[in-house]
């Protein structure tokens, strides 16, 4: 296996030569920038380990993992349209440098694109890659159509909210693992528990994404910050805040959650008082450190040699860690 920094270069280098000088320019340029923005690309590089875990040749994986970022951000610059997103990766969105149609069209030619990775598979490997990105495609559709549903609602349950979380964030990191597995040929069960691995630290990782999104540093964190709060999403802070927090403190919640204001800096002040106060932070770092850790319980179930575990363990912890 190959050390996390040498996958990441493996991946910067592959993404440093996808440029699409095609015309019409209003089409492709949008698909450069945002590809060049770059990003921690933490999902090819699980697609790239997983098939090395598997004694496969990450080589052969390279194609599929280069399918799932550009599925990725193409997921990106549509979720920026929609939760009305200013900033991406430090700079402008998509929509905002361009405009919403061209971040749409943009958006739809890069899924496109995501597909075209798989034709370099023999049939039987890429009907099983199509197959998995499909039924994947499909559910991250479905979680961001709750998650905007939410956003309209005072009633969403912690239940809800963790299979929301798990179509549009976690399945994409499940189904990254499981090319993985697919390219090197192991077997279904393999397969199945990287999945769930991937899953599981999925959970974590949007869990973690929402926590920043309060409490990120603006300086570093390459996203506007409290970007969650100004749009009223349903997150774990904002659920367990409105199980912990006095009845004073709810009333406030909802009411801060039931208006647009013009300034959003107060309320983003107030509600961020509140998640602290309620203890609903602590209760999310207590959650991302849970999922973090049932995500190692199913490296504990799979027939592969201890070095392997601790490469991706050490992934799990730095993920866990991360500031942006
Ligand atoms: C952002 O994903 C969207 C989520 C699912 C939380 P990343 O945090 O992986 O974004 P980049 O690719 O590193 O910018
Ligand atoms: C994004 O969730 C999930 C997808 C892009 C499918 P968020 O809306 O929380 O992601 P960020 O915070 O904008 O990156
Ligand atoms: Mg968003
Ligand atoms: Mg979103
Ligand atoms: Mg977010």
């Amino acid at each position: 296996m190959l050390s996390l920094s040498e996958y990441q270069n493996v991946i910067s280098e592959e993404f440093s030569n996808i440029h699409i000088h095609k015309q019409p320019k209003n089409l492709y340029e949008p698909i450069d920038y945002i590809l060049s923005l770059g990003g921690k690309r933490i999902r090819p590089v699980l697609t790239l380990m997983a098939t090395d875990i598997f004694d496969g040749d990450y080589k052969k994986a390279i194609s599929a993992a280069k399918a799932i970022e550009v599925f990725h951000n193409f997921s990106l610059v549509h979720d920026d349209i929609m939760d009305d997103a200013p900033l991406r990766r430090g700079n402008e969105t998509v929509h905002e440098k361009w405009n919403i149609n061209t971040g749409i069209l943009s958006g739809d030619a890069m899924l496109i694109l995501a597909y075209q990775f798989f034709e370099v598979y023999e049939p039987n490997i890429f009907q099983k890659l199509a197959k998995l990105f499909s039924k994947t495609a499909l559910e991250v559709c479905e979680g961001q159509q709750y998650d905007v549903d939410f956003e309209t609602r005072d009633d969403v349950t912690i239940p809800e909210y963790l299979k929301m979380i798990e179509f549009k964030t976690a399945v994409l990191l499940g189904a990254a693992m499981k090319m993985g597995a697919i390219v090197a040929e192991t077997s279904e069960e393999n397969a199945d528990l990287i999945y769930n691995f991937g899953l599981n630290l999925g959970i974590a990782f949007q869990l973690q994404d929402d926590y920043l999104d309060a409490f990120g540093n603006p300086e570093t964190f390459g996203k506007q910050v409290g970007g969650d709060i100004i749009e009223n999403k349903k997150t774990y802070l904002y659920l367990k805040a409105m199980e912990f927090a006095t009845e004073e403190n709810k009333q406030q919640l909802l009411h801060l959650f039931s208006i647009q204001p013009n300034d959003n800096s107060d309320k983003i002040d107030s509600v961020k008082t509140i998640f602290n106060t309620s203890g609903a932070s602590k209760a999310t770092q207590d959650a991302i450190a849970n999922y973090t850790e049932i995500a190692f319980e199913t490296l504990e179930k799979m027939k592969i040699s201890e070095d392997k575990k601790m490469v991706l363990r050490l992934f799990g912890e730095k993920l866990m860690n991360r500031k942006v």
